[in-house]
């Protein structure tokens, strides 16, 4: 949530601040806002609304100011408008802050404060830390001791970036659960950013600051401290992705250009990793460990959101083919609630942020308790991936629109290769490990054939995009699907759906059912496909319009659906992978029919770093 950018170096800041808020900006969009240091004081502007609002009221005379912080808001605390939008200042305007995460004890620093004469002008919880920095800064000393004071009594999650007029050509940034990373840019640049994207352009050398560390970043370069008071080496990485990777490439939108890179981020998860001769997977984060997986006796996956679902197929998949117990848990809630974890329990989450705070917190939860961690992650360096003691990497590369769609195939695909490698050192043959690796070689091409089917997904879309509502159904591996499909469809179109057991329909949804009804069935034929038929004959008998997902030509089903689209047929656990796809198209058709902001959807962002 929330996107922080910042700039100190020889060149204009704005247009840099503003580059990376845009590539930030699927981290929340209610509101922007720039400081930037001029020589003249601090210049602040903000808006609510989206960052092109911004950008217009920033207008294009040059500001001379090559010292600048912004942020692009996901609002927690207070409305998204003018005054609560940061940059925040201290009341003499001195002082400008922008925080991504919330602070717990706001309340009461708010109170403390206000007793000592400070005066609030918004209602979030991250003005009080500029307050307090200003309360504590002693005259003279330099801008980090004062912010470190004040982050010593701040309880909660934060990622920072201060500047001041009492300290110029310098940033301050900090971090305590919320994502920020440093770019260290070449002639006197130095930048930060919530994650790679909004430096990428003045540089591809990233240190990523750890829980409990702050920053100092000047033209000089950077120093890096823990806020108990010693410096702290961390090291440069390279990010190896390009700036390709994160424009639109032609497509309208980044979701449908991210539908489209499926073939290739299937390809590049599975890439180096199957072992045809072996009939197994390599996966070199699980070696290098030497991790005993003899040692498993049960798998955890805690998850949020599309990775949970994600984490539902995983949990169908490696307790039919290796044999091991698996439970999927909302992040969220395995947090709080107390769970039983005997040792031999592996905990898996899935990410593809590799931020989300919940799963982080469910992550630390385990690691509290003793038990291994593994990560399923997408963005490199990540939080989650840096926390974990082993992981698979999707290697999908950015994700940018909100709605999750590549990097999910690509978690389905991780997971069967992991299920591959837990099952070969148990008690799959090599002879069941060859057929599940040629049937995953050939799934890229799959996928073109699937993408075909855009056109006709379209005219699909055009007849059901006045719906009220939808139906999802699926039974087995299917099943998560359905939760998935609604999902995509809730998430860009705004249409209610629900994703169900189909067998279950008839304990309640069924009595929705009627012909304004869409009732999307997922019906492959795997081994649970002529009971999927039983329970479409039960929606038709209630004169639903149905529209099956079928891997051949169905001939059970003609008459009885009104649509079938046909994807390739697969082994039933990679299925999911296949059937997903004509669920994303038709949710993006739909919502880009109905004029929504697809890859921007309302309420939402994409990565959610608070709880
Ligand atoms: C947000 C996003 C979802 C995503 C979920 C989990 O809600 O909008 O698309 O599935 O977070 O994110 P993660 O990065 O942990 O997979």
């Amino acid at each position: 949530m929330c996107g922080i950018v910042g700039y100190v170096g020889p060149r204009e800041a704005t247009p840099i601040l503003i580059t990376g808020l845009k590539r930030l900006e699927y981290r929340g969009y209610d509101s922007a806002g720039v400081a930037l240091l001029n020589g003249a004081g601090v210049k602040v502007v903000k808006k609510p609304g989206k960052i092109r609002v911004l950008e217009e009221a920033i207008g294009a005379t040059p500001h001379h100011a090559t010292c600048g912080i912004a942020h692009t808001r996901w609002a927690t605390h207070g409305a998204p408008n003018e005054s609560n939008a940061h940059p925040h200042t201290s009341n003499d305007g001195e002082i400008a802050i922008v925080h991504n995460g919330i602070i717990e004890n706001a309340d009461v620093l708010r109170t403390q404060l206000s007793a000592e004469g400070y005066v609030f002008k918004s209602e979030t919880d991250t003005e009080v830390v500029v307050h307090l920095i200003d309360f504590l800064w002693q005259d003279g000393e330099p801008m980090e001791r004062a912010v470190a004071a004040a982050l010593r009594q701040v309880d909660g999650a934060y990622g920072i970036a201060v500047v001041s007029t009492r300290d110029p050509n310098k940033i301050v940034v900090a971090r305590h659960g919320s994502p920020l990373l440093i770019g260290v840019g070449k002639d006197g640049e130095m930048l930060a950013g919530s994650d790679a994207a909004a430096v990428i352009e003045a540089t591809r050398d990233v240190v990523y600051l750890d829980d409990g560390d702050y920053a100092v970043l000047t033209p000089d370069g950077y120093r890096t401290y823990h806020l108990e008071g010693h410096e702290v080496d961390r090291s440069v990485h390279e990010v190896t992705w390009d700036l390709d990777s994160i424009e639109k490439g032609g497509f309208e939108h980044f979701m449908l250009k991210e539908i489209f890179e499926q073939p290739s981020s299937i390809a590049d998860v599975m890439r180096g990793r199957l072992l045809p001769d072996e009939g197994n997977a390599r996966l070199g984060g699980i070696l290098e460990h030497q991790f005993d997986l003899g040692r498993v006796q049960r798998v955890v996956i805690t998850a949020c959101g599309t990775s949970w679902h994600a984490g539902l197929v995983g949990e169908y998949m490696i307790e039919e083919l290796a044999k091991i117990p698996v439970k999927v848990e909302y992040a969220s809630e395995f947090r709080y609630r107390n769970p039983v974890l005997e040792d031999g329990t592996l905990t898996l989450a899935i990410s593809q942020s590799g931020e989300t705070a919940d799963t982080l917190a469910a992550l630390k939860e385990s690691e509290q308790r003793g038990l291994t961690t593994m990560g399923i992650v997408n963005a490199v360096g990540s939080t989650i991936a840096r926390e974990t003691d082993f992981g698979i990497y999707l290697h999908a590369g950015p994700e940018i629109g909100v709605a999750s769609t590549k990097a999910f195939t690509s978690q389905l695909v991780a997971l069967s290769l992991f299920t591959l490698f837990m099952a070969r050192g148990r008690n799959m043959s090599a002879a069941q490990g060859l057929e599940l690796v040629q049937h995953l070689e050939v799934l890229p091409e799959q996928i073109q054939e699937v993408l075909k089917l855009n056109d006709e997904i379209e005219d699909l879309a055009r007849s059901y995009k006045d719906a009220q509502n939808f139906l999802y159904l699926g039974r087995g591996y299917q099943f998560p699907v359905a939760l998935e499909g609604a999902l995509k469809l809730k998430e860009v179109s705004y249409i209610h759906a629900e994703g169900y057991p189909a067998a279950e329909m008839k304990h309640g949804p069924i009595a929705l059912i009627d012909e304004d009804m869409p009732v999307v069935v997922l019906a492959p034929r795997d081994p649970i496909y002529a009971k999927v038929v039983s329970n479409i004959e039960e929606v038709k008998a209630r004169a639903g319009r149905i529209i099956a997902i079928v891997s051949d030509d169905a001939p059970e089903l003609q008459g009885k659906v009104d649509h079938m689209i046909k994807v390739p047929h697969t082994l039933p656990h990679l299925l999911p992978v296949l059937t997903t796809i004509p669920l994303q198209l038709l949710a993006y058709h739909i919502a880009v029919m109905r004029g929504a902001d697809v890859d921007q959807p309302r309420n939402l962002a994409k990565s959610v770093t608070v709880e």
